[in-house]
């Protein structure tokens, strides 16, 4: 992959001030040679504060780091919790592994999708709402389960009727 050098005032000039010390926080907890340990943590406290980790965003976290971009891809294209688009300000992630579907885990994505109109992973025309099938959610004696980052609230034996009372909560409270 093509570097570019920049300057460290070039290199984080998209992260804000409070996020540039939220780094350098998680950074100091941790040895020198250590330091790419801080990696999750920072890539969390990215996307809390963009919404998503773009590309530009992974490469700025590398260059903090003093890693390879491939080391911060590897990492955020791992774990379901990174975001690799930009996402609704909700984002429902319905489980999608064998237990939920025996009760329905599919019907209800299939629910949702109709309910807001817009496919996996892509977001509502009012930017509120997004959905995704992720794997299990260790809820599983409750499905069909959901969760709602980043709070990571839990909403368990779903049904059509308790998914309309939990989006239209959700849209109240956008617009409180
Ligand atoms: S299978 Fe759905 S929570 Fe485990």
């Amino acid at each position: 992959m093509l570097r570019v050098e920049n300057t460290p005032a070039q290199t984080t000039a998209a992260f804000s001030p409070a996020l540039l010390a939220e780094m350098a926080d998680m950074v100091s907890r941790y040895p020198g040679d250590k330091q790419k340990s801080a990696l999750l943590p920072i890539l969390h406290a990215v996307q809390a504060e963009q919404g998503w980790l773009s590309s530009e965003a992974m490469d700025r976290v590398a260059e903090y780091l003093k890693i390879e971009s491939i080391e911060v891809y590897e990492v955020a294209t791992f774990y379901t919790m990174y975001f690799l688009r930009p996402q609704g300000k909700y984002v429902l992630e319905v489980c999608r592994t064998g237990p939920c579907c025996l009760v329905g885990a599919e019907k209800i994505m299939d629910y949702i999708e109709t309910t807001l109109g817009v496919k996996e992973g892509d977001i509502t025309p009012d930017g509120l709402f997004s959905w995704r099938g992720v794997e299990c959610l260790a809820a599983c004696g409750f499905g069909p389960v959901l969760q709602i980052g980043p709070e990571y609230t839990f909403y368990e034996n779903l049904t059509p009727q308790s998914v309309d009372q939990l989006i239209g909560d959700l849209r109240i409270k956008a617009n409180n």
